[in-house]
């Protein structure tokens, strides 16, 4: 597939998604289903929806693996990765800390690779794009991750997934790591940290139990800018541990993890 038009559809879809957040920020939303770290939502849906039904009209036969489902063969050699609404539960909560992702992944092998990656922050008027092989932009002008190489400086962002084994992986990690850099942050969108740290806001951004549809788009607009998007893939399908940074830190991060001093 020509990666300038997939591009031009997905910010296309992107843009519709968020403007339907947007639209909702404040209202009461409705749930469809509650767990005690996780929300969905009726407008989760909504969402997918108005997301496949733009990219469907253009490439009906690429298939969509997202979060709220998958239409096609979510094996085939080309797909789309969707988060209709990453930052679930700060949406939910009327927290304007949420956005829409959407990758396009081509398989190489036994492995896929993100070729395209969008991500819309609907509340701050935010658009990062890239394709593989090209600068990644915010809002169209290229971005580049910090130049910050010590952990004494760095803002780290730290997720929580869903269940309370995800929950014991991390604090440990936390408490190593609050002592040892400038900042700990929990901002609740995956997707908007890895984005974060691609533009230079934020230097790092560590989480265990991630979902695929929650860091594809991210992922290539991180690397794209210059960063390491470091991933193990772990049990359950499409669910990794990461650790995103700007391409300086990992060792120091790896270190501190370890239990070394500094
Ligand atoms: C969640 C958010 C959150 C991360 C969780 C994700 P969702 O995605 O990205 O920041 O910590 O692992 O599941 O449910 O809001 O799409």
């Amino acid at each position: 597939m020509d990666s300038k038009r997939a591009l031009s559809v997905a910010v296309e879809a992107a843009m519709a998604a968020g403007n339907l957040m947007y639209r909702n920020w404040r209202t009461q939303k409705r749930v469809n289903a509650e767990a005690m770290h996780d929300i969905k939502l009726e407008l989760d849906e909504r969402c997918q929806e108005k997301i496949c039904k733009i990219l469907r009209s253009v490439f009906p036969k690429v298939a969509v693996l997202g979060e709220e489902g998958t239409v096609g063969d979510p094996l085939a050699d080309e797909r789309w990765v969707i988060d209709p609404i990453d930052g679930t539960v700060n949406f939910a909560y009327q927290i304007p800390h949420a956005c829409v992702s959407i990758a396009l992944q081509q398989r190489q092998g036994n492995e896929y690779v993100n070729c395209v990656g969008v991500v819309r922050d609907p509340f701050c008027d935010e658009l990062w794009t890239a394709v593989r092989g090209k600068a990644a932009r915010l809002n169209g002008k290229k971005i580049r991750v910090s130049q910050r190489a010590r952990l004494s400086e760095a803002v780290v962002s730290v997720g929580f997934a869903k269940y309370d084994e995800n929950l014991k992986k991390m604090l440990p990690q936390l408490e190593k790591l609050a002592p040892r850099v400038r900042k700990i942050r929990m901002m609740g969108s995956a997707a908007l940290d890895l984005v974060y740290v691609a533009c230079g806001r934020m230097d790092a951004y560590l989480e265990s139990g991630v979902r695929l549809w929650d860091i594809a788009a991210g992922a290539v607009i991180l690397e794209s800018a210059g960063g390491e998007f470091w991933h193990r893939a772990l049990p359950g399908e499409h669910t990794y541990h990461i650790v995103a940074n700007n391409g300086l830190l990992r060792p120091e991060l790896e270190r501190v993890n370890q239990g070394e001093s500094k």
